[in-house]
Formats: C-alpha cells, structure tokens, sequence
C-alpha cells in the first residue's frame, strides 16, 4: 500500500469494467477511497462489492457521464460519503468504426456527448471543488487515436483528440491553483471496447479475417504484446503520485511505442 495514497479520495467513471474497473481496484488497493461510477448499475455494484471484499472502500454510483445532473450526484455523493475529493478519472468512454460515407450523425453525437461533453462536465465539476481547495488531480482518458489518424475512425479520433484540447487547456487554467489534468492515451487494450465495439466492423471494412486483424495489429506493436487494463492503471497511479507534481498538461502515450508522442 502506498502511504501517499492512502485516505485520499477518488471518483472514476466507467469503472464497471475495462480500464476504469482496473485503475479503480489499483487506487483501491493503495488505500484510496473510490467512487465506481458507471452508467451500468450491476456492473458498478459488482467492482465496489469485489473491492469491499477485498479490504477496501469503495461505493458504487449510477452515473451517465453524458447528464450534468448525474455528474454532479456523483460528486455529492463521493463527497458526503467519503469525504473532499483528490482524484477524478474521466475514464466512460464508448467507440465505434464506420467509413466517412456510412457514418451515422447521430452516433457521431453520441459519441461526442459520452467522449467530449462527459469528460468536460467531469473536469467542470472537479474545478469547482477543487479550485477552492488548491489541490486536485484529474486524469482524462484519450487515446492513441487521439494523436493520429486512423481509417474509419473519424469520429472516435475526433473525440480523443478533443480531449487532448480539454487536457491542455484545463491544466493551463488550473495550474496556478494546484490542480493538474493530464490525458493518458492507451493503445490496444483487450477489453470490450476494444475487442466488441471497434474490431469487428472496422476488421470487416478493412477487408481482414477477425483473427488476422488482431494478430496484424498486435504485431505492429513494437513491446509486442497487446495492452492490458493494469498497464493503464500503473500510468493513472503515477499521474496521481507525488512524484508527479510537476507533470500538468501532458497526454502521456501508454501504448506499448505505438506512438513516440
Ligand atoms: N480498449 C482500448 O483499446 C482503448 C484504447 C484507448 C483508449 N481507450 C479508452 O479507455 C476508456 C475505457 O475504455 P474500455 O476499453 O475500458 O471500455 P469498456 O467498454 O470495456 O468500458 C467502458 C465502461 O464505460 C461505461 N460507460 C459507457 N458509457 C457511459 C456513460 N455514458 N456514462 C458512464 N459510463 C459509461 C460502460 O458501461 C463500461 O463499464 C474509454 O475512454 C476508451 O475510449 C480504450
């Protein structure tokens, strides 16, 4: 457990599963109390139940990261429960493939309202109670589609790089008043998004057999070997430690030397 870490306060949305589940049982397990935020009511009760289980503080909150009202309950409740706020993982995020010309605007806006709005809304909130404190740490999760540029996802890498744009921004602004916001962008990380909602439409526009398309991709990886979950983790815990005190702004590649940016 690491002292540091222990008593501090952490809201991290998304975190019913993927990557938001594996930073919320890390920060857990490094004794920071954690709020599970996920628009998925089950799957939020289950990772707050598991980290109980296991030792840990942990409370389970339905939040549609896309609703203001939502957003800021959840603040609410992570404050009156486990008290000021340390630590917020703007982590809900959802993908999607389509060529330009197939592109349904509708999922573009729905994709921009999880990815883009929700994040904005999370960072909104987190300034507003953490300003008047002069200590906050934020953490935004991107993308490596949020640095380049990817065949048949237009909208999923607007929408990470727009959350670069927020990071910037958000940490120019509240740099001087002690909070940081830093992005961290993953690669290929073998969850649901990933594997479910981005590689089969995408692996059948670029003409590939599912498999080969995994395999191609992971070959391309220089580390070699697809991401996990807990390597973001690791990332989110460094971004939050002390030994980070002097990082605000930076959209941190954690992609295996995917992209050296
Ligand atoms: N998997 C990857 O390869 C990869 C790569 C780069 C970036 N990312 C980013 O990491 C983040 C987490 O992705 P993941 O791979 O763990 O995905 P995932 O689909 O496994 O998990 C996403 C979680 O977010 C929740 N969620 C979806 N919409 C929501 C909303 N409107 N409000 C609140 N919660 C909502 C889901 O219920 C789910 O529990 C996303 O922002 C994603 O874009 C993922």
């Amino acid at each position: 457990m690491d002292r540091e870490m222990q008593g501090k306060v952490a809201i991290i949305t998304g975190a019913g599963r993927g990557i938001g589940k594996a930073i919320a049982e890390r920060f857990a397990s490094e004794g920071t109390a954690v709020l599970v935020a996920d628009i998925d009511r089950e799957v939020a009760d289950a990772v707050a139940s598991q980290i109980v289980s296991q030792g840990g503080n942990a409370i389970a909150q339905v939040a549609d990261v896309r609703n203001r009202v939502d957003i800021v309950s959840m603040f609410d409740k992570a404050e009156a429960v486990l008290g000021p706020i340390d630590i917020l993982v703007n982590n809900a995020g959802i993908g999607g493939s389509a060529s330009i010309e197939e592109q349904d605007i509708d999922a573009w806006d729905n994709m921009f309202a999880v990815n883009v709005r929700g994040v904005f809304l999370g960072v909104q909130e987190a300034t507003r109670r953490m300003r008047v404190r002069g200590s906050g740490a934020i953490i935004n999760i991107a993308s490596a589609a949020g640095k380049i540029g990817r065949s048949y996802m237009t909208s999923y890498c607007a929408t990470k790089h727009a959350v670069i744009g927020i990071t910037r921004a958000a940490a120019h602004e509240l740099a001087k008043d002690g909070v940081r916001v830093n992005a961290i962008c993953p690669g290929i990380v073998d969850t649901r998004l990933w594997k479910e909602d981005l590689n089969p439409h995408l692996t059948e526009l670029e003409g590939h057999e599912d498999q080969t398309a995994w395999d191609l991709r992971v070959a391309a990886i220089p580390i070699g070997r697809h991401q996990v979950p807990g390597d973001v983790a690791n990332a989110a815990f460094l971004l939050v430690s002390q030994e980070a005190s002097y990082i605000t702004g930076v959209s941190l590649s954690v992609d295996g030397g995917m992209v050296m940016h």
